[in-house]
Parts: C-alpha cells; structure tokens; sequence
C-alpha cells in the first residue's frame, strides 16, 4: 500500500478550502488530492492565483472531478483512490481491486450568495440546504463505498473536516459571536445558520460519526479574503478555541482557516483537534 495520504476536497473554489488544498500542493509531504468541483476550470484558475503554484503541480498532485456535492454518484468518485495511489486519473472512484478508501476530506461547501441590485442587505443564496443536502450526499456516498470495497480494505476511515461558523453553539447560540455582530447574525444569517447546524448534528450523530476516524468542525469568525495564500497572517497570529471555551473574535482570513486545516488537521497523525468543535478569530 501506498504510504502517501490522499485527501478529497469538497467545495475547494471558496477560500478556505481552497487554501488548504494549496498548502498540500505546495508541501514536500507527498500528499495527493482530488477534488469534486462544478466547474473544474474555476478551481484550476484559483489555484493558479496562489504563489507557488503552477499547471505542473496541479498536474502531478490533483485530480478533478466535475460533479455536484449533492450527486451520491458524484461524491464517490472522490472517496475511492486507486492501489496504491497511483492510478491515472479516469482510475479514481472506480471500484478496483484493492482500492482504498481516501485519508481525509475536507469540505467547505456553503451557500452562494448574490446580491440584489438596489436592494441594500437584500442577499439570495443559491441553495440554502446545501450543507445538509451535501453532509447527507457524503455520508450515503461513503456508506456505499463501504458496503462495495474488498474485505481486505476494511478498518480504514477518513478524517472528515468542515467549515461550519460560530453563532450556532447548543448551550449559548451566539456565545461565540463578538456582541456587536449578535444582531446581524440573528437577522441576516439565520437560515445559512439553520443548515450549519443541520449539518453539524449530521455529521455528529453516533451512527454518523462512527464511518470516520475523526471528526473536525471549524467555525470561523466572519471571513476575509479570498483564501490566498498571501492574505494569512498565520497560525501563530490566530486564536483558537473550543465550544466550550471559544476564541471569540469578529473576524478571520479565509487563509487562515485554510492553514489551521492543513497544519493541524490534515498533517496530523493523532491531532489535538479531533472531535472537536474549533473556534477561530483573529
Ligand atoms: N462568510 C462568512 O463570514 C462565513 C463565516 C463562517 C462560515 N462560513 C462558511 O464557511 C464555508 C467556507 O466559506 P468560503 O468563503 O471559504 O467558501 P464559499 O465561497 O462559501 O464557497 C462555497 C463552496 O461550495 C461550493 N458549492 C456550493 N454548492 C455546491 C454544489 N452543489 N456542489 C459542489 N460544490 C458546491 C462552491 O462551489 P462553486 O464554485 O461551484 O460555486 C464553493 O466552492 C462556507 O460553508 C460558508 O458558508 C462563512
């Protein structure tokens, strides 16, 4: 078996993930990825805005696969690296022999919002179920991943980490939300809110939680930036807490979150962060 780590990203277009992946592609660690993106070129030409990056370790390291998060067909073809991890690209998500399940998976799929012309804070999303539909999409996905791979596969579980936000703790909904944005996290954010939450007690359920090795929930602050790597002001310059003990802040880069998912999650053979509930703000 392969002793280098795949991780499949999700939603990989938005700055956090985005980021994130670019801290793979750019580290000497071996590390691969595949990412499902609805339109491949867009994560192609983000990509290439990151320093460092270049069509020729795209080439070497990523594999893109056009798809929707919310096709089951679609988000297998993510979960599945061929033996070895070597395979060509048409190879991934076929079921082969000896074809293993990805190290991680990292999702920061969220709502698209547009905005209304001459309406002042008049925002339409897209699709404002998208984390749950896409939490529901993957766990099917990776239980029938599970029920087609050889015996021989059995036992090895990815590390899922997502992008949720603050604002939705269970005993205090907006105890981690600086006071001077509660108001506008309780009007304007409300239903994005609602499908964060959604998705977290998703992923979190017992039966849910059990297909991976660990679960990790970011929830960033308000994001900045666009993720690129320029734009981080670096782990070392952030807060990070927990549900319990949050790390209350107003805002953070988009970079930043990307970093703290690569340094700390995808990295990290045992991280510090597993099964929990991460706060991040400058
Ligand atoms: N804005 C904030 O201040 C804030 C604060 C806390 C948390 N969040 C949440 O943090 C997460 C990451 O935010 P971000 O700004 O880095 O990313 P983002 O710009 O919200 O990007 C969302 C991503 O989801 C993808 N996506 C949406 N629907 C999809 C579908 N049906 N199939 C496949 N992909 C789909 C988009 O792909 P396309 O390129 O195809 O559209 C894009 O890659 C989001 O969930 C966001 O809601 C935001």
């Amino acid at each position: 078996m392969s002793t280098t780590k795949t991780f499949a990203f999700i939603g990989a277009t938005g700055g956090c993930t985005n980021s994130c992946l670019a801290h793979l592609l750019l580290s000497d660690l071996g590390y691969k990825a595949i990412a499902l993106a609805r339109t491949p070129q867009k994560l192609i030409d983000s990509l290439l805005r990151q320093p460092g990056i270049t069509e020729s370790i795209i080439a070497d390291k990523l594999t893109i696969i056009q798809g929707d998060a919310t096709s089951v067909s679609d988000m297998k073809k993510i979960l599945l690296i061929p033996r070895n991890g070597q395979g060509n690209t048409t190879a991934y998500g076929e079921k082969s022999p000896g074809a293993v399940v990805v190290d991680g998976i990292v999702s920061g799929v969220g709502a698209v919002p547009s905005f209304e012309k001459g309406k002042l804070l008049s925002v339409k999303f897209d699709n404002l179920k998208i984390t749950e539909e896409s939490s529901t999409t993957l766990i099917t996905a990776l239980r029938e991943v599970y029920a087609e791979r050889d015996q021989q596969q059995e036992g090895k579980k990815p590390i899922l980490a997502v992008v949720s936000t603050t604002g939705i703790t269970e005993k205090d909904e907006k105890g981690d939300v600086p006071c001077l944005f509660k108001p506008g996290y309780h009007y304007l954010l409300a239903t994005p809110h609602k499908d964060k939450k959604k998705m977290e007690a998703i992923i979190t359920s017992a039966e849910n939680q059990a297909l991976f090795k660990a679960v990790v929930i970011t929830k960033p602050a308000f994001l900045t930036g666009d993720g690129n790597l320029s734009t981080a002001k670096g782990l070392a310059k952030i807060r990070i807490g927990t549900e319990e003990d949050p790390a209350v802040g107003y805002f953070i880069a988009r970079a930043d979150v990307g970093e703290f998912l690569w340094e700390e999650v995808c990295k990290k053979e045992e991280p510090r962060w597993f099964g929990k509930k991460v706060t991040l703000a400058n």
